[in-house]
């Protein structure tokens, strides 16, 4: 996939300068790996943790875009796109239709460790960029882009919102009896992370009548999430989803 085919998203589009990433820089991401990965391999999902080897993530090292790319695109298309932030829905549903995920570049300072208002590499490549290498969660979040992209209506996306929320940012799996956790913003977050495992969020099981309708809320730890039996019930959910927009009962 070249850059051409992207038009609403170019403008966003930028070189990750690997070679000015300082080492203070490396020494901060060295700390918040290693520091989130002692409760991560007892707590994430087994598709996280098989992504985290098959992208070669390096616990003390800044991931290289460019080498995650490589070893991503041959298993499932997917790569991590540098952006310069934030981007526009229409772009950010336009280069997830493309399977590239926009990948912020900057990555916070160690006075703030735990949070940052806004994405950085940590969050986007050590959180989102392992589960890329599913093949059933790649071709959902694809799908997810492509649906997305053809909604105008903004009522309709803020539901589409709520699915991409509960799963892709704030996802987790019954796995042998346990909770485990594959979504992004709980991952790279300590704090979130946490609130899950020591059992202060409800977990209910994955319905998507009820995701849909469970308003995101940014400004408090989850006191209610949703667990999937499998990765298939995401991707399934997504088709549902779909058909519930074009025949108007989303
Ligand atoms: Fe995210």
């Amino acid at each position: 996939m070249t850059t051409e085919v992207l038009s609403a998203a170019a403008p966003y589009l930028i070189e990750q300068d690997y070679a000015a990433y300082t080492e203070e820089q490396h020494s901060v991401w060295a700390e918040l790996v290693g520091r989130a990965l002692r409760e991560l391999e007892k707590h994430a999902a087994r598709e996280y943790l098989e992504g985290f080897e098959i992208i070669g993530l390096q616990k003390d090292r800044l991931p290289n875009l460019v080498s995650i790319s490589k070893r991503l695109a041959p298993r499932t298309g997917w790569n991590s796109t540098p952006v310069s932030g934030f981007l526009p829905a229409p772009a950010f549903f336009e280069m997830l239709s493309a399977r590239r995920f926009p990948t912020t570049t900057w990555l916070r300072s160690r006075d703030s460790l735990e949070y940052t208002p806004e994405p950085d590499i940590f969050h986007d490549v050590f959180g989102h960029v392992p589960m890329h290498a599913h093949k059933v969660f790649a071709d959902f979040l694809e799908h997810y882009g492509r649906v997305c992209a053809s909604i105008s209506d903004n009522a309709i996306l803020e539901k589409l919102g709520r699915l991409f929320w509960y799963t892709v940012e704030f996802g987790v799996i019954l796995q042998r009896g346990e909770i485990k956790v594959y979504g992004s913003g709980l991952i790279s977050s300590h704090g979130e992370c946490k609130n899950v495992i020591d059992g202060h969020c409800a977990i209910h099981r994955f319905s998507l009548d009820e995701v849909l309708e469970t308003k995101v809320k940014v400004d408090e730890l989850h006191k209610l999430l949703f667990a999937v039996s499998s990765i298939d019930q995401i991707y399934e959910a997504m088709h549902e989803a779909e058909h519930r927009a074009i025949s108007g009962r989303l």
